[in-house]
């Protein structure tokens, strides 16, 4: 037996794989790398059990695997060989994977934006409501459910009367697509609305997530100016094309859109027959007043695709967002979902509409508000009484705080390499030349963010 051919039969011991697997796969590297050529003879198993330490018994049961793969092939009274006609590309061997101790998930650093304090879940009643779900709904919600790609008609249900009575958005509950997060329904919107060198109009500074989306579909991304109150609507729209924006609270820079330049909007929209997607994905925390209306309500049945997300308001990991489609539309969405990933885990779609349908979604969002409420104040309060060189506006709601300040992508760099997670603005501009960083606030409780802003006034 050739010295080449026994460095492929070296038995790892300890041993990690059963010692009959680590054989064939050492043989079938052999025959694959040419250590072995078609019609060569294997040695006898007694023969090769005694070269490697093995047990006869190994020996025979991974030569008998390897004539069923087809590898070898055994001649009556003569042995086993290699099977002819077997040639394999050369192969390029990558090296084996370090082995390395898997990195545990982290929370985020200050001050990551646009993170909800995941701490503030009831997770107790999340679990319980899960199990009663799985009991009502029994074992069906273990099975595929193609025909189910738009969500759980519970679920659908419930978030329709959600979003009417708490956002003002009126439509049939068949109109609500629930997606893997709010990502998804801009990606699936982008490749329903979308082609290659379509437009899509996006807030400049603006929403990363929305730009990859609709750029993936070949279409031309044309920044849209953000200024104090948002989006400057676009004198026209190009015929056919989308416009992107976050009008309850402008991503990231924190505007909420008067309502002329709403109404602006849909009627630029309607002129150029153009879809708005309204992204309104932290519009439930604001602090001083009511949410603002949607705008979709300003023009329901008419131009606006409205997307939501669970993230901000239960957890980010859950993945479950929503869009409330033209009834045109629903079928291609339907059909386009269901390539994807044919439909979202079920399971905790029921837990979901259970939580909506209890209550428990509203106790839960009074008590964010009211721990962001807070935490927006003593953040403020804070920075102003470190005097830190930063100019915070719109600070009465969301989740992030744009702090204006010249050098913002030099002082985020800086921080970066003290621990600190806080975005320049540059981060989300296309031509935008506006300065400045954006702090996340809400995960972090006033104790931790007080210290964690003392050190970073230090870094400064
Ligand atoms: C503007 C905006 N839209 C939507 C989302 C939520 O995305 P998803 O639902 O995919 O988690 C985020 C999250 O950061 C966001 O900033």
């Amino acid at each position: 037996m050739s010295k080449r051919l026994l460095g492929y039969l070296t038995i790892e011991r300890p041993k990690r794989a059963p010692l009959q697997l680590q054989l064939c796969r050492g043989l079938r590297s052999a025959i694959q790398d040419g250590a072995l050529s078609p019609q060569d003879q294997l040695p006898s198993s007694r023969d090769l059990a005694s070269r490697l330490g093995l047990s006869r018994n190994t020996v025979t049961a991974a030569y008998d695997q390897l004539v069923s793969e087809g590898y070898l092939e055994s001649r009556p009274r003569s042995g086993l060989y290699v099977a002819d006609r077997l040639t394999f590309q050369t192969p390029v061997r990558q090296p084996p994977p370090r082995v390395t101790m898997t990195p545990r998930v982290s929370g985020p650093s200050p001050f990551r934006p646009s993170q909800p304090d995941v701490r503030l879940f009831p997770l107790a009643a999340w679990n319980r409501m899960r199990a009663r779900a799985l009991r009502q709904h029994g074992e069906a919600l273990l099975h595929y459910q193609s025909r189910l790609p738009l969500g759980l008609p519970v679920l659908q249900r419930a978030l329709a009367a959600y979003l009417r009575d708490s956002r003002g958005v009126d439509c049939a509950w068949e109109q609500v697509a629930v997606t893997s997060g709010s990502q998804q329904a801009l990606y699936l919107i982008g490749q329903l609305l979308l082609r290659p060198g379509g437009v899509a109009y996006v807030e400049d500074p603006g929403y990363n997530g929305a730009k990859a989306a609709f750029s993936a579909t070949g279409a031309r991304l044309a920044p849209v100016p953000v200024d104090a109150q948002g989006l400057a609507p676009p004198a026209a729209l190009e015929p056919g094309s989308l416009l992107y924006t976050t009008p309850s609270r402008q991503f990231p820079t924190g505007a909420s859109l008067p309502v002329a330049r709403r109404l602006a909007l849909i009627q630029a929209a309607t002129q150029a027959s153009a879809w708005i997607v309204e992204d309104d994905y932290d519009s439930e925390f604001r602090y001083s007043s009511a949410p603002l209306p949607s705008l979709y309500s300003l023009n329901p049945g008419g131009r606006v695709i409205y997307i939501g997300s669970m993230s901000k308001i239960l957890f980010p990991s859950l993945r479950i967002g929503y869009a409330v489609l033209p009834s045109k539309f629903v079928e291609f969405f339907e059909a386009l979902r269901t390539i994807v990933d044919d439909h979202g885990p079920l399971v905790d779609q029921a837990t979901l509409a259970e939580f909506i349908a209890s209550g428990a979604l509203y106790a839960h969002l009074r008590r964010c508000r009211a721990a962001y409420a807070e935490r927006a104040s003593s953040f403020c309060d804070t920075a102003a009484a470190l005097g830190l060189p930063f100019r915070f506006a719109h600070t009465e709601a969301g989740m992030n705080l744009l702090g204006e300040t010249a050098n913002g992508d030099e002082r985020s760099e800086r921080l970066r390499q003290r621990g600190f997670d806080i975005p320049p603005l540059s981060a989300y501009s296309i031509e935008s030349r506006r300065d400045g960083l954006v702090f996340g606030f809400t995960a972090f409780e006033p104790s931790a963010a007080r210290a964690a802003l003392r050190k970073l006034a230090g870094c400064l």
